[in-house]
């Protein structure tokens, strides 16, 4: 299919000459279709009002003047200047934040090879609760999901048929099923999410289909990411992919700016029109997370007020990256 690559999806290290001690990120090949780089990211909501003396809103413990203070007072000057979309309410991020930003993303990444590495039949979303806490704590981190807005545990897992937001419990994974595991990192008071697919031992051909469409999905959405494009754009091309394969796009949860805080805007939608929506422009940091549907569309909330399953009990499937829009086009700040 798309034969030519944007040269911005290729050797951006010039972008990080600012002496960062992160190293230089690699070349990624995804699979023969697309070559990706590294690293996106996109920008925020309301910067929160904390007093100076108050404990920072990041979790560290320190007072606000002596954490992110300064960091959200940077941030509230750099805010783009009001323009025909509501651009006003996206944080563009400084090369500091983008320095800190892509640190997050790296860890959610590591802490999701090691998850890829461990997880298998027999293991419950307990034990993978467990492992991601423990990874990121280990990383002088915190995960984002633990107490947000209640959320009870330190990451997501979302088997078969359940679109997101599924909460660890004994369950115990089988041979045959098909996992999410979303990851969200804070580090530093930077935030990093992503999340990926699991097939556990011998999966039907049905679920590996879908579950490589959703990728595919991710992947075509990032694409069409690039200063002037817009978030129709992303959501058109990935609603168009997945209903040509005659799979569903979830319409309730979307992608979301990112970075000094879990979500902020834009609302990135997996569906929409070409040409539509807010322009992106450089330094926006954001996710794109499309969850595709081998049934309907519709989902159900359980009882827990946090489980999103399909109403049909059809197979879900997501994957999900942090992006940032450069000058040229974008990173994947979680790659
Ligand atoms: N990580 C999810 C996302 O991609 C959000 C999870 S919210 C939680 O936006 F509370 F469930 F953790
Ligand atoms: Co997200
Ligand atoms: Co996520």
């Amino acid at each position: 299919m798309r034969g030519c690559f944007r040269p911005s999806l290729t050797g951006r290290e010039g972008l990080r000459s600012g002496g960062q001690s992160f190293g230089k990120r690699p070349e990624l090949r995804h699979n023969g279709k697309f070559q990706l780089n590294h690293r996106l990211h996109s920008q925020g909501a309301a910067i929160k009002k904390v007093a100076r003396n108050a404990p920072c809103w990041c979790g560290s413990g320190k007072k606000y003047k002596k954490c992110h203070l300064s960091q959200d007072d940077e941030a509230r000057r750099t805010r783009a200047a009001p323009t025909p979309w509501k651009h006003a309410d996206i944080v563009f991020k400084t090369p500091a934040q983008i320095e800190g930003i892509y640190h997050a993303c790296q860890l959610t990444k590591e802490i999701l090879d090691l998850v890829g590495e461990r997880i298998g039949a027999g293991v419950t979303t307990a034990e993978i609760n467990r492992w991601v806490h423990e990874e990121t704590l280990a990383r002088n981190a915190i995960p984002a999901p633990l107490n947000y807005k209640g959320f009870p545990k330190s990451v997501c897992t979302s088997i078969n048929s359940v679109i997101c937001h599924g909460i660890p419990d004994g369950t115990l994974l089988e041979d045959g099923d098909i996992i999410n595991v979303d990851v969200t990192t804070i580090a530093d008071g930077y935030y990093g999410d992503a999340s990926r697919m699991f097939l556990i031992g011998e999966v039907s051909k049905a679920a590996k289909q879908l579950v490589a469409t959703a990728k595919d999905c991710l992947e075509i959405g990032i694409l069409q990411v690039r200063p002037g494009a817009t978030v129709g754009d992303i959501g058109y091309a990935i609603q168009r992919h997945a209903e040509k394969l005659g799979y569903t796009v979830v319409r309730e949860f979307t992608g979301h700016g990112i970075g000094i805080s879990f979500h902020e805007a834009p609302v990135i939608l997996h569906y929409g029109k070409r040409g539509k929506g807010m322009p992106l422009l450089p330094n926006m940091t954001f996710t794109i997370e499309p969850m595709i549907n081998a049934g309907r569309r519709e989902c159900q909330i359980l009882s827990d007020g946090w489980t999103a399953v399909t109403r049909d009990g059809s197979l879900s499937a997501q994957w999900e990256h942090t992006l940032l829009v450069t000058e040229t086009g974008v990173e994947i700040l979680t790659a």
